[in-house]
C-alpha cells in the first residue's frame, strides 16, 4: 500500500485531520458522522463528488462511504471519483458504500432473491479480521438491503457472513479498504460502535482527541481570528444554542461582546431571571436586558390567529433588537460589525451548504427616520456541531444543567400555547400551571426522557365545583411527547399517579383553573404545539 503523503502539520489540532463521510444519499449518513465524533474523532459529511486532491488537502485520516437507496449498477447511481480508492487513505464502505467499492474494484454486485431488512445474525468467519476479530464470533446486526456483493474484489478476503448474505464484510488490508453490508452506525447493531472504533483507532490510526474541551479551544481561536479587535453582538433567547454560542464568543473576545436579551414576556416561569443571573451575574458577560413585554402584549392585543401571532412577534423582535444595536452603535464608535448566530451543523447540511462558507446577512429595520440598514457579518461558532455536541460543550463551559438540557421551546413562546388572545392574566395562569407540571415531571425523574412537556391554555371556560361554589374557569391541557427529531412524535405515557399529582396541584394552586386534560394525540396527525 502506498503510504499517505506526509502532512505539513507540525502541531495538528483535533480537527485538522478529519474523517470524511461521503454522502451517497443514505438516511444514515449524518448518523455515521455523529458516531465517529462520539468516538472523539472529528468527522464531516462531504458530497459524493469530492475530488482526491481535496481529500489529500484536508489530510483526511479516513474516508467512509455511506449507505444509499440506489443500486450501484443502475444508471445515474451516485459514484465517487475512482482516484479515491488508490490514495492510500483507509476507507470503510457501509451498505451501498461497500457495494460501490466492490463494483469499482472488480468485484460483482447483484440483486438477491431474499432482501434483508432489519435484525440479522452475523457470523465472523475470519478471526484475523481487523474490524471484527476482537468482537463476538456471533452477533446481532442491522441490515437494510436488496442488492449484495456476490464476488469480493480481488485481493479482498471475506470475513463475515449472515444466513442470507455470504459476503457480509470484506477487507483488503494491503490497500486499506474495508466493507460491511450491515449498518454499524445504528443502535440495533450493538457492537457497531466497537467496529467503528477498530476502524478509526487501529486501521486509520486516528487518536480520540476531539473532546468538548478541544472543541472550545478550536472555536475560541477561530472566532478570535475572524473577529480581530472588532465588537460583536449576540441575541440571547434562553435556549441552549444561543447560550453556548454566546459563551464561546465571550471566551474569545471578552468584553467586546455584548449580549442582548430581548425579553418578550412570553417565556416560562423563572427563565428570564435565569438568563440574567447566569450571564450577567455568574459569567459577567456584558448583558443588555430589554424588558419589552408591554410592547409585545400591545402588539398581540385582539390577535387570535396563530400565524398572525408569529408574524407580529417576529417583527417586533427584530425591531427591538435593532433599536438596541443602534443604541450600542451610539455608545461605541459605530455599529458592532459582527452578529453571533447559533447555526448548527444539521442546519448547514440541510441547507446544502459546506462548512467554512462565510455568510452575511442584512438586517433591515422598518422604523422611519433611522439608518437604512444595519449590516452584520455572521459569527457562527456552532456551525460544525450537532445538537448533542452543543450540549456537551455547554456542560464543559459550566452552563447550568437546566439550561443545557432544556426542552426545545418555540421562539413565539407561550403566545402559541394560549389558544386565543394572549393577555397578561392568561400568561400568568399558564406560567404557573406549566411550572407545576415541569416541577413534578422533574421530580419523577422523567424530564430527560421526554422531548417536550408543557401546559396549554385554551381560552375557553367550563363549569366546575370547588368547595360548595360553582366555578366557571379555564382548563389546562398537559402535552408531553417523546420524539427523536420533532418530525414525528408520540404522546408520552406518564404514570397515572404523576398525572394525579399534577392535576390536583394545578387545580388547587392555580387560580382560575378548574380542569386538567391530557392530550393523547401523536404527530402526525396532530402537531406537538397546539398552534
Ligand atoms: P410542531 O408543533 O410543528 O413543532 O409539531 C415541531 C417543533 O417545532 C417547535 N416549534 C417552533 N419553534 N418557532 C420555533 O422556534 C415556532 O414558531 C415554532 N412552532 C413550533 C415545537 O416546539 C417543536 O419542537
Amino acid at each position: 500500500m502506498a503510504e499517505p503523503a506526509p502532512l505539513p502539520l507540525p502541531d495538528p489540532g483535533p480537527e485538522d485531520r478529519p474523517v470524511l463521510v461521503i454522502d451517497l444519499g443514505g438516511q444514515y449518513a449524518q448518523l455515521i458522522a455523529r458516531r465517529v465524533r462520539e468516538c472523539r474523532v472529528y468527522s464531516e459529511l462531504v458530497p459524493a463528488g469530492i475530488r482526491p486532491e481535496e481529500v489529500l488537502r484536508r489530510g483526511a485520516r479516513a474516508l467512509v462511504l455511506s449507505g444509499g437507496p440506489a443500486s450501484v449498477y443502475a444508471p445515474g447511481a451516485p459514484r465517487v471519483d475512482p482516484g479515491l480508492f488508490s490514495l492510500g487513505v483507509p476507507m470503510l464502505g457501509i451498505c451501498y458504500g461497500m457495494q460501490l467499492m466492490a463494483q469499482e474494484l472488480g468485484g460483482r454486485v447483484d440483486r438477491t432473491d431474499v432482501a434483508e431488512f432489519g435484525r440479522a445474525e452475523l457470523e465472523v468467519t475470519d478471526e484475523s479480521s481487523r474490524l471484527l476479530g476482537s468482537l463476538p464470533r456471533e452477533q446481532t446486526i442491522w441490515m437494510s438491503h436488496r442488492d449484495a456483493v456476490v464476488a469480493a474484489p480481488e485481493g479482498a478476503r471475506v470475513v463475515a457472513a449472515s444466513p442470507t448474505t455470504p459476503i457480509a464484510a470484506f477487507e483488503d488490508e494491503r490497500r486499506g479498504l474495508y466493507g460491511v453490508q450491515f449498518h454499524p452506525e445504528v443502535v440495533h447493531t450493538p457492537h457497531g460502535i466497537e467496529l467503528l472504533k477498530a476502524f478509526l483507532y487501529d486501521v486509520a490510526d486516528a487518536p480520540p482527541v476531539w473532546t468538548p474541551a478541544a472543541v472550545i479551544e478550536e472555536e475560541v481561536a477561530r472566532v478570535r481570528a475572524r473577529v480581530g479587535s472588532e465588537r460583536v453582538v449576540c441575541g440571547l433567547s434562553g435556549g441552549v444554542d444561543s447560550a453556548v454560542a454566546a459563551l464561546l464568543v465571550y471566551k474569545a473576545v471578552g468584553d467586546r461582546l455584548t449580549c442582548v436579551f430581548v425579553d418578550h414576556g412570553l417565556l416560562r416561569k423563572g427563565e428570564a431571571e435565569q438568563v440574567v443571573e447566569t450571564f450577567g451575574h455568574h459569567f459577567h458577560v456584558p448583558l443588555v436586558h430589554v424588558d419589552a413585554s408591554e410592547r409585545f402584549l400591545a402588539r398581540l392585543e385582539g390577535i387570535e390567529e396563530p400565524e398572525e401571532k408569529r408574524r407580529r412577534i417576529g417583527e417586533e423582535f427584530i425591531r427591538v433588537f435593532e433599536e438596541e444595536a443602534r443604541r450600542l452603535a451610539r455608545a461605541g464608535s459605530g455599529p458592532p460589525p459582527y452578529l453571533v448566530q447559533g447555526t448548527l451543523y444539521s442546519d448547514v447540511i440541510e441547507s446544502g451548504g459546506h462548512a467554512g462558507v462565510a455568510a452575511k446577512i442584512k438586517s433591515h429595520h422598518n422604523v422611519g427616520g433611522l439608518p437604512e440598514q444595519i449590516d452584520f457579518e455572521l459569527v457562527e461558532p456552532l456551525r460544525m456541531l450537532f445538537k448533542d455536541e452543543v450540549r456537551r460543550v455547554g456542560e464543559e463551559l459550566g452552563l447550568p444543567e437546566a439550561m443545557v438540557w432544556r426542552h426545545p421551546f418555540p421562539g413565539p413562546g407561550l403566545a402559541i400555547r394560549i389558544i386565543g388572545e394572549v393577555t397578561r392574566e392568561r400568561l400568568d395562569i399558564l406560567r404557573e400551571a406549566d411550572a407545576i407540571l415541569l416541577e413534578e415531571v422533574r421530580r419523577a425523574g422523567l424530564y430527560r426522557e421526554l422531548w417536550q412537556c408543557f401546559a396549554v391554555l385554551p381560552a375557553i371556560r367550563s363549569v366546575g365545583v370547588q368547595g360548595d361554589e360553582r366555578t366557571y374557569a379555564y382548563p389546562i391541557v398537559i402535552r408531553a411527547v417523546t420524539s427523536e427529531d420533532a418530525m414525528t412524535a408520540d404522546w408520552a405515557r406518564l404514570p397515572h399517579e404523576l398525572l394525579q399529582t399534577i392535576s390536583s396541584r394545578i387545580i388547587n394552586e392555580v387560580p382560575h383553573v378548574n380542569r386538567v386534560a391530557l392530550d393523547i394525540s401523536s404527530k402526525p396527525p396532530a402537531t406537538i404545539e397546539w398552534e
